[in-house]
């Protein structure tokens, strides 16, 4: 008897995700790089022909305007999406990188917090308003406040992961295991599915002891927990923010595009 064997095409398994991989970029410390690694990342996935979908969930709205979208103009925003005034397709904006949407922030989603406290269900605002989303897109990068209130929350309750970006610097490990204890909490409560996708150390300044002293020590305690890209500290990172790009637009074979870019790799691959 002869046996058929049936070949498969080789298929990019990215792209047979049918529902998103959400990932909450959190850290309730401030200036610790979330917002770059949301912009950035998720650059650096759509150049690699992912759908990815960005939700600014700080009413700083940095990921808005670091994206080249002025916060003030955005008529329809995470805000609206959250008191359920309106649904993701409508608050959900292209911008100027091919691939790449956005729900745009503004500062009156900090009064938002306040007005969720005494409302039902919530914490579970976001995952309620992200059903709806259809399958087109491959990720969703949540860009969080940096404090563990009702809109980190939001995050957590709608996240497959967490993604925690750790500044290099003093004090790096101070208030991580308080992050990590509320994602305990929240798998326990609000999402038993919520893993840790992995810590990301950014900012690091390869010449300072320092910033190895830090490496070594998080190493230590979290070993399978770390990316292996680094961040570096890189001044074309900063400034491409301030011009309303993500660092792979604004200069494309500097040291942080190439890095955000291995860090796609490794989150495609993970
Ligand atoms: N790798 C880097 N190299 C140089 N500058 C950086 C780098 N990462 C972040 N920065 C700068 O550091 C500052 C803080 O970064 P970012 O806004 O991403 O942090 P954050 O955690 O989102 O802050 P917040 O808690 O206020 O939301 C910004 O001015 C940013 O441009
Ligand atoms: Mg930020």
């Amino acid at each position: 008897m002869t046996r058929h064997v049936v070949e498969f095409p080789q298929v990019d398994p990215n792209l047979l995700i049918s529902s998103p991989r959400i990932v909450a970029v959190a850290n309730q410390k401030g200036g610790v790089g979330k917002t770059t690694t949301v912009m950035n990342l998720g650059a650096a996935l759509a150049e690699r022909g992912a759908h990815v979908l960005i939700i600014d969930l700080d009413p700083q709205s940095n990921s808005t305007s670091g994206l080249g979208i002025d916060p003030s103009r955005a008529r329809l925003t995470v805000y609206h999406l959250l008191a359920g005034e309106a649904g993701i397709d409508e608050v959900a904006t292209p911008t100027a990188v091919p691939r790449l949407h956005l729900v745009p922030s503004q500062v009156a989603l900090a009064g938002a917090e306040i007005e969720l406290v005494g409302q039902e269900e919530r914490e579970g605002r976001l995952r309620r308003a992200l059903t709806a989303l259809d399958g087109g897109f491959g990720y969703v990068l949540i860009d969080c406040p940096p404090s563990l209130g009702l809109l980190t929350l939001n995050a957590l309750a709608a996240a497959d992961q967490v993604l925690i970006p750790l500044q290099a610097e003093y004090f790096a490990l101070e208030g991580l295991a308080h992050l990590l204890y509320t994602i305990q909490l929240v798998r326990m409560n609000l999402n038993p599915r919520l893993e840790l996708a992995g810590i990301l150390v950014t900012q690091f300044d390869a010449r300072t002891t320092l910033a190895w002293d830090v490496l070594n020590e998080v190493r230590r305690a979290y070993p399978d927990k770390l990316y292996q890209t680094l961040i570096p500290r890189n001044v074309r990172i900063s400034e491409a923010s301030s011009h309303g790009q993500p660092v792979i637009v604004y200069d494309p074979t500097c040291r942080g595009a190439q890095a955000f870019r291995q860090l796609a790799e490794e989150v495609m691959n993970r």
